[in-house]
């Protein structure tokens, strides 16, 4: 029987596949070894004129000879694809440090992060968030809110006022969210505002003439001061640590009686301002429509306040300027 050595055939397939250097050659080995001309094409044809024993046992030889060829063939035609655009890549993107899809954002601010959190902690205990517009009227931004005519806060030295009858404003406090939440809601009440304010105040280390508030109330029958002292302390607690020490002191707010701010004694010992308080004052409900009798009481953080304590920031310029190398450490 006229027998190819098919290991020399394939051993001299291996040689010339090591050899290729593009894709067309890859096509010309196929045609040189599985082609209509190949060597095995040409052995194929002579079967037809053997005995049926050596043309089984032959035609087997030939064709798993071709398997073996093309199986391996193809397997070099991958690899030496991947190889290729893989190096074409590199050589078209020039500068192969560029990383395309670095996360350059998507990153919370830190007043944003801080009034979250705020947020948090009262939902924790059933507080809702509740808005309102900062384009206010003077009725809900003072009057709604017990404050006389004469009080300083209304002065236009202090508040931003939108027109010359001194009747729209952009709101001073979140305080008109507790009026508008009122008069659209019964109680029971538990909601908390964050939101920004204005006041027409220079810039100064701690003072800005936009900053952040959350307003807190809660109206539901038979709070009491301690109530209000028990929610704070946990409130401050959640957000400073157990290891943080509060203090009430008298204060007035035309809004609540009595009214009280809360201080907190950060690791120097020095006490420091971050909110105001009180229990509602009858005359508040009244202006909403409430029960007179109703039990509540009130509260305003300064957001601001509470992320310069927190993170030792020393001017509230920090906030606004934009400055990414500030912005990236939160
Ligand atoms: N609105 C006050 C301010 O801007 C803060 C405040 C004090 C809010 C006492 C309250 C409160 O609800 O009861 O200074």
């Amino acid at each position: 029987m006229p027998e190819v050595n098919t290991e020399k055939i394939f051993a001299s397939f291996l040689l010339s596949v090591e050899q290729v250097t593009s894709i067309d050659e890859f096509n010309d080995l196929e045609k040189e070894y599985l082609g209509k001309n190949s060597l095995i094409s040409e052995e194929r044809k002579k079967l037809s004129s053997m005995s049926e024993i050596s043309r089984k046992k032959y035609g087997k030889v030939l064709q798993e000879l071709s398997t073996q060829i093309s199986e391996r063939l193809n397997q070099e035609r991958l690899s030496f694809q991947s190889k290729f655009f893989k190096e074409k890549e590199l050589k078209d993107n020039k500068d192969i440090t560029i990383n395309w899809y670095k996360d350059l954002g998507s990153r919370e601010h830190v007043l944003t992060s801080v009034m979250n959190e705020v947020v948090d902690i009262f939902s924790a205990i059933g507080y809702t968030v509740a808005t309102g517009p900062e384009a206010e009227t003077s009725w809900h931004n003072f009057d709604a809110l017990n404050t006389p005519d004469w009080h300083p806060a209304r002065y236009e030295s202090d508040t931003l006022y939108l027109d010359e009858n001194l009747e729209q404003l952009l709101r001073t406090q979140t305080s008109t969210v507790q009026v508008r939440h009122m008069q659209n809601n019964k109680p029971p009440v538990y909601i908390v505002a964050p939101g920004r304010v204005y006041r027409s105040d220079q810039l100064d280390a701690t003072h800005s003439p936009v900053f952040h508030q959350i307003e807190g109330l809660a109206v539901d029958e038979n709070l009491t001061f301690s109530d209000l002292k028990g929610t704070l302390e946990y409130f401050v607690q959640e957000f400073f640590g157990k290891e943080i020490k509060t203090k009430f002191i008298p204060h007035f707010f035309p809004f609540t009686e009595p009214s009280a701010e809360v201080l907190v004694s950060w690791k120097d010992g020095e006490w420091l301002e971050i909110l105001g308080c009180g229990m509602v004052d009858p005359n508040v409900f009244q202006h909403v429509g409430y029960d007179k009798n109703s039990q509540g009481f009130a509260f305003g953080v300064g957001v601001e306040r509470l992320a310069m304590i927190r993170y030792k920031i020393d001017h509230i310029k920090n906030f606004y300027e934009n400055d990414l190398r500030f912005l990236r450490q939160f």
